[in-house]
């Protein structure tokens, strides 16, 4: 069996804050922010839902595909609009579709683990499925706390998988979850997150490089096989070190944090669309696909582009 992403789009709010103007509140600098985690400056603004409809709906014009023709939607987010009901339903309504429609919470390795439920899903008789990854993680952040101010942001990705009983893109995955660091990462019903950083910092790595090396495994691939490396995008120290070990030169690897921050679940695709953008993506190519976060919960898969 096959499946091939077929579209992706993308939705972030217009506002950009930057480093510079977090130091005018916070005990923090630029320099420091940069040199810590990479990232510049964010985007600030929307909700899960109003993100994700611009997301789905441009993936869906992407892949050229109606609203009718979509069997099923998973809403990868941690920070839905409200606790009941599913912010994927208000999606599912806003954009046209009448299709089943769930949210899925795996932290930052949300869109990973909705990528494999809706191949779970293309092995067991629907079409197509469209995947968003959409968070409005400003709205529990303590804009006090430097510790997580200078991290975490809004935004939207998603993408179209559609079953092809020729063509596969998605050739292997590697998931993981282990709850007995549920309080490395955390944020309570009306509280805010808080991250013991350097121990997640430690773990993500090591998650990351384990599930890329089980993924290429079982795709029978080595990290000299890869063209591009898409990883969640918390920190690039994260991604150098993880890539070191993988023997994967930083070329390689798509970064966008410096632009957009900690997405959580929307990193993922925000960073594909950039690679696409700038002609990175071609048939054929290998990549890895890899996220981590809160739980701690990982995923990686092996992707071959089919067109
Ligand atoms: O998305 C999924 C999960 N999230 C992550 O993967 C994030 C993982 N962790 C990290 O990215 C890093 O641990 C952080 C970026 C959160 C922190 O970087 P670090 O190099 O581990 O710094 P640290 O926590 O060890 O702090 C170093 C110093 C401390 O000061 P002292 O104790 O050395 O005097 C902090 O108080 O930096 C201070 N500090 C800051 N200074 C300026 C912490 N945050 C800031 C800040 N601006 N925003």
């Amino acid at each position: 069996m096959g499946a091939r992403f077929i579209g992706w789009g993308t939705g972030v709010p217009d506002r950009i804050v930057t480093n510079d103007e977090l130091s005018l509140t916070l005990d923090t600098n630029d320099a420091w922010i940069t040199e810590r985690t990479g990232i510049k400056e964010r985007r600030i603004g929307g909700t899960a839902k109003s993100l994700g409809v611009i997301a789905g709906n441009r993936a869906l014009e992407d892949a050229g595909v109606e609203p009718e023709n979509i069997d099923f939607l998973i809403l990868a987010t941690t920070t839905p609009d409200r606790i009941a009901p599913a912010t994927a339903v208000l999606i599912a309504h806003e954009m046209g579709l009448s299709c089943p429609a769930m949210d899925l919470n795996a932290a930052c390795s949300g869109f990973m683990y909705a990528v494999r439920t809706a191949y779970g899903l293309l092995e067991t008789g629907n079409k197509r499925v469209l995947v968003i990854g959409s968070e409005n993680l400003s709205r529990w952040v303590d804009w006090s706390d430097r510790n997580m101010a200078v991290l975490l942001a809004d935004g939207a990705g998603a993408t179209v998988l559609e079953y092809d009983p020729t063509e596969n893109d998605l050739l292997s995955f590697s998931l993981g979850a282990e709850g007995a660091d549920a309080d490395l990462l955390t944020c309570e019903h009306e509280g805010f997150f808080q991250m013991d950083g350097a121990e997640v910092f430690r773990r993500a790595v090591r998650v990351v490089v384990d599930s890329a090396e089980k993924a290429m495994a079982m795709a029978g691939i080595t990290s000299d096989d890869l063209s591009l490396v898409i990883p969640h995008q918390a920190n690039i120290r994260i991604i150098q070190a993880a890539c070191q070990r993988l023997n994967v030169e930083m070329d390689r690897a798509v970064v966008v944090l410096d632009r957009y921050g900690n997405t959580s679940s929307a990193s993922i695709p925000l960073a594909f669309f950039d690679a696409r953008e700038n002609d990175r993506v071609h048939k054929g190519d290998y990549a890895l696909l890899t996220g981590f976060g809160a739980g701690m919960t990982w995923a990686s898969a092996v992707v071959r582009w089919s067109k």
